[in-house]
């Protein structure tokens, strides 16, 4: 395995039990994904987009096949192990943004960080930081009603980064902005993967923001075309 691979999927199927029917969210996809890779994952509605997100996040186990993270196969830790894994090192960003109405937008970034051992000044500074690295250094006092949507999606952009993360998972975060709005959303994902050398994989319905990504890959009924 190259030194540089942070996932790899092997065959790997997810299928659902719903009401006794099963329905088919992801079919032996096999992908290798480096460090510091921008992907951008498309494919029709019902295509397996979020379910392949969810798997890589650690959120989901396959039904079948075999998911390394590292080199290490994630079948063979267990919950907590997986826990810790997703708090230090994968941050999630959704469509939805996610934000917790009642805190401020410094409160919502500081907010992953109380999963790790880190002292109530050390989280401020660091919140503090990643809410300049996406321009709201002004805006830090601000509850997410009183931010815009591209304003909100950088507080949760500041949120998925403050703990340094590994592995980006954008699941169509600008599905609720407009064009302008989300290029500028897009503009940030790709100056911080440069600059932090994270992974990101977003999955998105809009060809543009798509073909602004370095990879692309899109997905058929769950099979990777
Ligand atoms: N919890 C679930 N129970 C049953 N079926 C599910 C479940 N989650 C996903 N599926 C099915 O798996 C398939 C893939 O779903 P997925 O949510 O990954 O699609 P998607 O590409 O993200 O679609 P969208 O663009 O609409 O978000 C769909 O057919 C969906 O109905
Ligand atoms: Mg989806």
């Amino acid at each position: 395995m190259n030194a540089n691979n942070i996932l790899k999927f092997v065959n790997v199927s997810k299928d659902f039990n719903s009401g006794g029917v099963l329905f088919t969210g992801l079919k032996s996809v096999s992908l290798e994904v480096n460090q510091g890779e921008f992907i951008g994952l498309s494919g029709k509605s019902g295509s397996g987009k979020t379910t392949l997100l969810n798997i890589a996040g650690l959120i989901d186990p396959p039904s079948s096949g075999e998911l390394f993270l590292r080199g290490k196969n994630i079948s063979t830790l267990h919950d907590n192990e997986l826990s810790k894994i997703r708090a230090n090192e994968i941050g999630f960003i959704f469509q939805t943004f996610n934000l917790l109405p009642l805190l401020s937008a410094l409160e919502n970034v500081e907010y992953p960080l109380s999963l790790l051992n880190l002292s109530e000044d050390e989280c401020k500074v660091r919140a503090m930081e990643a809410l300049k690295k996406v321009g709201l250094e002004n805006f830090s006092h601000h509850r997410p009603s009183q931010l815009s949507g591209g304003q909100r999606q950088r507080v949760a952009i500041a949120r998925a980064i403050v703990k340094n993360p590994s592995l980006i998972l954008a699941d169509e975060p600008t599905a609720n902005l407009d064009s302008k709005t989300s290029e500028e959303i897009l503009d940030i994902l790709i100056s911080l993967q440069k600059d932090l050398n994270v992974t990101i994989m977003l999955c998105s319905h809009d060809p543009d923001l798509i073909s602004l990504t370095k990879r692309q890959i899109k997905l058929q009924d769950g099979i990777i075309i």
